[in-house]
């Protein structure tokens, strides 16, 4: 496989992580905005993927991947296209690279969870259950490495000594992935639980792949000068946030963090500019507002049942009215186009 030009580098990255629900199209625009250099979308399994089909939505300048329901599974766009990680849940090499080929043309990389400890995840042999399938893990990755031309990384928890761990992402070294990010826990442990950076500097010493750090949220990183001091840490070449990110996604500012009320707004803008689901808007932002939820914006905006009624618990009313005249003229002319 040739290297391209504009492959991307996992190497001296900062990254938004993979989070279901939390890493949609808005949230990765806005890490990107605020400096993130690659953004990981939510997991996606892999039999709902494969059952999608690619739309062009020229009204939003999307690309969207539905389901037979007309869900929108996956939702990206062109100023995404070249920092955006495809992430997958999967337990099947065939299903594996379908779905990697599906989206291949619309993401710079494709990444497998393999650090999912819950049980939708792992009952299918997915997430974390890989964990203890080295042999399986070998045959998704060296499938997708052989079968598509972008990069392909893994993401993975931590197995139980330190030697474990390292034959493990030696073994999916040689597999020709790109990068792997480590989340330095246990499969059985916990966010409140101390993270293991030593695991994560003792594969970094141990492989020439990029190694991507996470689990520093909380307790090592809450801003943007402790990523750098989480990457020495732990001797990783790149740094993967998670929740620092959904709290406060400033956290990729490197002129220093900006107030929630912001964050929320500039958050809110992508959300109406690309016609974001309305329930995944509002999780989304009550993830941010944290123990601010039962506030009188937290209930406004938990009440709202609608983009336009979120927009006003924001006094956003005339932004979200632009930016619906603006996509209703834009469907206009492009009707127009269509009809004889
Ligand atoms: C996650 N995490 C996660 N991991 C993953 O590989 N795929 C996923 O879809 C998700 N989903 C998800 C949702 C939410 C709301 C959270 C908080 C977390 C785990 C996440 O990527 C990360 O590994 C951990 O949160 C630890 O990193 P932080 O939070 O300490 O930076």
């Amino acid at each position: 496989m040739m290297a391209g030009a504009g492959r991307l580098s996992f190497t001296n990255i900062t990254a938004l992580a993979p989070m279901v629900r939390v890493g949609t199209l808005p949230m990765r625009l806005l890490a990107l905005e605020y400096g993130a250099d690659v953004v990981y979308c939510e997991e996606l399994i892999d039999i709902k993927m494969a059952q999608c089909h690619r739309v062009v939505n020229e009204v939003l300048d999307v690309v969207d991947f539905v389901a037979p329901d007309d869900r929108v599974m996956f939702r990206t766009c062109e100023r995404e296209k070249d920092r955006v990680v495809f992430q997958m849940g999967t337990a099947d090499p065939d299903r594996a690279l379908i779905v990697a080929r599906l989206v291949e043309k619309d993401v710079a990389a494709i990444d497998v969870n393999m650090g999912c400890p819950k049980e939708y995840s792992t009952k299918g042999g997915m997430g974390a259950a890989l964990l203890s399938d080295p042999d399986k893990i070998e045959a998704i990755l060296k499938k997708l490495v052989t079968g598509v031309s972008i990069p392909v990384t893994c993401k993975i928890r931590i197995l139980p000594s330190l030697e474990e761990t390292v034959s493990l992402v030696r073994r999916i070294e040689k597999t020709g992935v790109t990068a792997v990010a480590i989340h330095g826990r246990l499969k059985e442990e916990r966010p409140r639980h101390p993270l293991h950076c030593d695991y994560i500097q003792a594969v970094a010493r141990a492989v020439s792949i990029p190694v991507i750090a996470n689990g520093g949220s909380l307790d090592l990183v809450k801003t943007n000068a402790d990523i750098e001091e989480f990457r020495k840490a732990t001797g990783a070449s790149s740094v993967m946030l998670a929740r620092a990110a959904m709290w406060n996604a400033s956290v990729f500012c490197n002129t220093g963090p900006l107030p929630l009320e912001r964050v929320m707004e500039d958050y809110l803008k992508y959300a109406f500019q690309y016609n974001n689901h309305v329930f995944n808007t509002k999780y989304c932002l009550c993830q941010m507002l944290r123990d601010k939820v039962e506030s009188p914006l937290g209930k406004q905006l938990q009440a709202a049942q609608t983009n336009a009624e979120i927009s006003e618990a924001y006094g956003l009313q005339e932004f979200y009215q632009q930016t619906q005249d603006q996509l209703r003229a834009k469907r206009d002319v492009l009707q127009s186009f269509t009809q004889p």
